[in-house]
């Protein structure tokens, strides 16, 4: 598969801690103690590093970070397991025509558990039939609509699998999971952890085989190098990612909706929002 690109770029930070933390382009040059037009060129996407370190600590980022962020010369090594599969599909929107949205399947022996549909769903659906699996469920991390825009063609395929949805969230037809709720697929056990900012209700669905986390599908909660907007819960949001997501194992594998998937330990150093 082509590598998905790091769903960000430095501007898009930039303007999502401006978002969260209520703060205008002219507040950000009075605080920063930049010129306006300097600012406003940063928040264009002109790369200027000094303009950049001198927003970040008024934003809450790491300077290092959003800075390497800016160099675009890192990209994730992370792997996923032989288990798992990603589905990247397009979701062009207004002003965004090259935007995609992911989708996970994965299994253990016959049974196999699917993650958000994706826009469209029939390369999860093609895999779950040339493997011979069960579809046990699908599990929604929320319902913005590119997660759910194939849901109609998951269920028209396998209408006896049940929907698992965050409470927070509710769609019809679904079953409603809480935090702390426990599903098994083979021999993994999977955790709902709350999530939620950049929805009301988003649910991180954490997997792990015989008690060690491996992997947690993240949703929008969190991105290689990012995050979902939270401009209404952006502190609740910064709080559950570090708690529920970043406290894992640094080694577990993050798995989002957006870009590519990474880990916790490159999170937690490489990530402007959560990099000390
Ligand atoms: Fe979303």
């Amino acid at each position: 598969m082509e590598k998905i690109r790091i769903e960000d770029d430095f501007e898009d930070v930039i303007g999502k801690a401006m978002a969260g933390l209520t703060l205008s382009a002219a507040d950000l040059a009075e605080k920063s103690g930049l010129e306006p037009a300097e600012v406003d060129s940063l928040l264009a996407g002109q790369l200027s590093v000094a303009a950049l370190r001198a927003v970040a600590p008024i934003l809450g980022l790491s300077a290092d970070a959003l800075e390497n962020l800016a160099e675009q010369a890192w990209y994730p090594p992370a792997v996923l397991p032989d288990w798992v599969a990603l589905f990247n599909t397009p979701f062009p929107v207004p002003g965004y025509a090259e935007m995609t949205v992911n989708s996970y399947l994965f299994w253990s022996g016959p049974e196999a558990i699917a993650v958000d549909t994706g826009a469209d769903a029939s390369p999860l659906l093609s895999e779950v039939a040339q493997r011979g699996l069960r579809l046990k469920a699908l599990l929604l991390t929320h319902t913005h609509r590119d997660h759910v825009a194939a849901l109609g063609a998951i269920r028209a395929a396998y209408p006896e699998t049940p929907v698992y949805c965050p409470e927070g969230e509710a769609i019809p037809d679904t079953v409603l999971l809480k935090e702390g709720a426990r599903l098994t697929c083979g021999a993994l056990e999977i955790e709902a952890r709350l999530t939620a900012g950049h929805s009301p209700g988003a649910l991180s669905y954490c997997l792990s085989e015989r008690g060690a986390d491996t992997l947690a599908f993240v949703g929008d909660a969190i991105f290689c190098l990012s995050m979902g907007k939270a401009a209404d819960a952006y502190e609740q949001a910064l709080r559950q990612n570090r708690e529920k997501l970043l406290s894992l194992p640094e080694t577990t594998l993050l798995c989002p909706g957006h870009g590519p998937i990474t880990t916790v330990g490159d999170e937690q150093r490489r990530n402007p929002f959560y990099a000390a």
